[in-house]
């Protein structure tokens, strides 16, 4: 894990690689929260749109320890099934649960709703621009070994990628993710790759950028009655789709994955860190037990909105790809 992050990039280091932040330690190159409160928010959002990793060394909320020791022991019925045990914050309800397990939920819907509610007060306060500018997504406990964990390829975590959520377009906003590692002895150790602006054009030319929707009428019309009728994917912006093919052709390109130019990340146990999905590629590739929080941030609150994937995707197409 390197310490202090690096302002100059090394010779030779390929464009957009994401360096460390380590926050809350002695950093020089943090604005200090004494020396003017309202300059570190907005440098904090700078490099996370910058595409690096705002680190934690020790996670900055307690989380109790009979809680950890409830998550840790937790027997590990439903991994066949599921890989996550999600927790829905709008609906205050918890799902990927097996059947068999119904006894553990009530307990850990008000552990990873306490995770949730301690993480979003947190942002709120280190991260002021977006503040309230954001939709919470769903809090993940994460209890099975990531090294060699078996998924479908569009499902594996450990091949480099950049987020989309199929089932949960964001129209443009940002993914932002808060994690902790839970596990008291294992990092949980992350690949990352070049960022979106420096790759997301190689992959727009490769796959190529999404057609415009038609504006003849007949067209709108359908378009109309598919939102009506919630037909999967008929809100789907023109970014979603891409990101979501760009998210699977990443998966898919052996030759990408092999040579694309990487840096290993060793999260500690007791640590976490914060990081925008949608523009650092990423891959976990071992690490057991681990919480996350996911944030959609409003493309709006960016403290610098042309470096979002959306803005760096319209200035391609030259038209507008939100809905
Ligand atoms: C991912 O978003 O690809 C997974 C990261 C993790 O679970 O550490
Ligand atoms: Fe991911």
């Amino acid at each position: 894990m390197s310490s202090a992050p690096s302002h100059v990039l090394p010779q030779n280091q390929p464009e957009g690689m994401s360096q460390l932040v380590e926050v809350e330690s002695d950093n020089p190159g943090i604005p200090a929260a004494s020396a003017d409160p309202s300059l570190r928010g907005p440098w904090l959002c700078s490099q996370l749109e910058a595409g690096n990793i705002l680190f934690f060394a020790r996670t900055p909320f307690a989380i109790p320890q009979n809680d950890r020791e409830f998550l840790l022991g937790r027997t590990q019925t439903s991994s066949a099934l599921h890989k996550n045990v999600a927790y829905r914050p709008a609906e205050d309800r918890l799902t990927g649960l097996a059947k068999s397990e119904e006894v553990e939920a009530e307990r850990l819907r008000f552990i990873l709703k306490n995770y949730s509610e301690h993480a979003t007060q947190f942002l709120r306060e280190l991260l002021p621009p977006y503040a309230g500018k954001w939709k919470l997504d769903f809090a993940s406990f994460r209890p099975l070994e990531e090294r060699g964990r078996p998924a479908r390829l569009h499902a594996r975590n450990d091949l480099p990628h950049f987020d989309s959520f199929p089932t949960r377009p964001t129209n443009g906003d940002r993914i932002l993710r808060f994690f902790t590692n839970l596990n008291p002895s294992q990092n949980r150790v992350w690949n990352t790759s070049q960022t979106f602006e420096a790759i997301g054009p190689h992959f727009a030319k490769s796959i190529g950028l999404p057609r415009a929707h038609s504006t003849n009428s007949f067209a709108r019309g359908m378009r109309g009655l598919a939102g009506a009728l919630h037909l999967p994917g008929a809100n789907r912006s023109l970014y979603d789709s891409f990101m979501h093919r760009c998210h699977n052709a990443m998966k898919e390109d052996a030759s990408f994955r092999e040579t694309c130019p990487k840096k290993r990340w060793e999260f500690p146990p007791g640590s976490s860190w914060i990081v925008l999905t949608d523009c650092v590629s990423h891959a976990v590739l071992e690490g057991q037990y681990a919480l996350e929080q996911t944030f959609l941030i409003s493309r709006r609150a960016m403290v610098e909105p042309e470096r979002s994937p959306i803005a760096i995707l319209e200035r391609l197409a030259g038209y507008p790809l939100s809905n």
